[in-house]
């Protein structure tokens, strides 16, 4: 088997960290995923290990679960050494023990010996600190572990593990950011692959096996579903069942998770054609200006909230240049009116995980005791908002999008008519949808985009879509 890791220090020194921070005292069980059976127990998912084990004890191995000692200091890593019987199935395995050196941990111990330390530290009323479970297998292993039920199991829950896993991960390393890079680059080639093969006459998934081939030539798999879509207007579309035709707007949001499982999250907006409109080309001008304002703002001490609120503020100047929206524009943003057109958040932090954290809790990763997350549609749905620091990593994403069902509702109430001319927009109904994002990393004094360029202004666009 091929494993690919840091330097074994990185994790004894993520877990040294995690230690000497932490001021509760108890075990931490940190456990790892573990095989999940598509429609037969052997004929199972691609394996994607748990994102905070990988980052604690880095074995991009299913079935191992990880302990730390607060009290003794002592980390363990417990699993079940495979059998002659089981390497006819799997090939060759190193034991547990070398495994555990490639990670600084040398304590393995079985199962049940894991089991024995649980009880024992139940009996003794130790405290026992569980991150959020996201997968229906881990919280039935857990509850089995814990000798408690699956509801039981957000009892241990612990607000003080969740801090200080966001603490740490939160901030990148240069080497994460090294492989940050490599993630970014495979997904930029996976939109120049689509940007030069997408061509009038396609289905959408005949384009969405080039950018899938990419990643998967690199050693790499997407890090979320692939929307690559006519429709861009739907903001999570899965589907490619679509014919492109000539005159529509093709919106791909592809990213990579490379061998090291970071991840990279960008999306283009080209014509299916090999020009923009003019009307498309206005709303693309739009995004991309908010984009790059909102680039322009990004450096520690600014709040991602009013980093969103600029971007918005810069959508709503546009499409009032348009005649699409009118009246004071920061009333207009502050109303919730901008949603109509841009109803999701600015962007997210991006890591180990393409929403970084996430599982962890949105709030706990996107929001502070500062800034709390609003309710309105549109700021609702903003995943990041707190006050940036040196070493984040996050995603800039504006987009303009038409939805016919959103603005039939809101029409027909009258809503923010203050703010929105309805009567323009029955020329924008079977507009689609653009959105344009790249991934940038704070810096002591500002940011830097991860990756190298990928083409985004409307030139560059219309060169590569002639062949250029
Ligand atoms: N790029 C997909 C997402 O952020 O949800």
């Amino acid at each position: 088997m091929e494993l690919h890791l840091f330097d074994a220090s990185v994790y004894s020194s993520r877990r040294a960290k995690l230690k000497k921070s932490f001021t509760g005292n108890g075990l931490l069980l940190l456990p790892g995923n573990n095989e999940c059976g598509m429609n037969y127990t052997d004929n199972q998912y691609p394996f994607r290990q748990d994102s905070s084990f990988l980052y604690f004890f880095g074995l991009d191995i299913a079935g191992l679960t990880g302990l730390v000692d607060l009290d003794s200091g002592d980390d363990f890593i417990a699993g079940e050494e495979l059998t002659v019987d089981d390497m006819v199935w799997t090939g060759p395995m190193p034991s547990l023990s070398e495994l555990g050196n490639r990670v600084d941990c040398s304590k393995i111990i079985s199962p049940g010996e894991l089991q024995e330390k649980i009880a024992a530290a139940i009996a003794s009323k130790r405290v026992i600190h569980l991150l959020p479970q996201y997968r229906g297998e881990n919280q039935v292993k857990l509850a089995a572990l814990l000798g408690c039920t699956i509801p039981a199991l957000s009892g241990y829950y612990s607000e003080e593990f969740i801090d200080q896993v966001i603490n740490l991960r939160q901030v990148k390393e240069e080497a994460e950011l090294a492989e940050m890079e490599k993630a970014v680059n495979i997904s930029n080639d996976m939109h120049l692959r689509a940007l030069q093969f997408t061509r009038p006459g396609m289905k959408e998934y005949e384009v969405g096996a080039q950018i899938e081939a990419i990643a998967k030539s690199r050693n790499g798999r997407f890090a979320y579903p692939l929307i690559f879509t006519v429709n861009g207007e739907t903001l999570h579309n899965h589907g490619q069942h679509n014919t492109i035709l000539d005159g529509k707007l093709v919106l791909c949001d592809a990213g990579a998770e490379n061998e090291m499982h970071y991840a990279g999250d960008l999306t283009r907006t080209f014509p299916a054609s090999e020009k923009f409109t003019t009307r498309q080309k206005e709303i693309y001008e739009i995004v991309l200006g908010s984009m790059d304002h909102a680039i322009s703002l990004l450096k520690p001490g600014t709040t991602y909230l009013d980093v969103h609120r600029a971007a918005a503020e810069n959508i709503t100047d546009g499409l009032k240049a348009l005649g699409i929206m009118k009246g004071d524009t920061a009333a207009a943003v502050e109303a919730g009116a901008h949603a109509l057109f841009f109803p999701h958040g600015l962007g997210h932090m991006i890591g180990l995980d393409v929403h970084d954290l996430e599982a962890l809790g949105e709030d706990k990763v996107g929001y502070s005791t500062a800034i709390q997350r609003k309710k309105l549609f549109g700021w609702k749905s903003l995943r990041l908002a707190k006050e940036l620091a040196e070493g984040f990593v996050l995603t800039v994403e504006p987009g303009i999008y038409f939805i016919p069902g959103l603005i039939d509702q809101w029409s027909a109430k009258k809503l923010h008519a203050e703010f929105i001319n309805y009567e323009s927009l029955d020329v924008y109904r079977d507009f689609g949808g653009i959105r344009i994002e790249d991934n940038y990393c704070i810096t002591a004094t500002g940011s830097r985009k991860l990756g190298a360029y990928l083409p985004k202004t409307v030139a560059e666009i219309e060169a590569l879509r002639a062949g250029g």
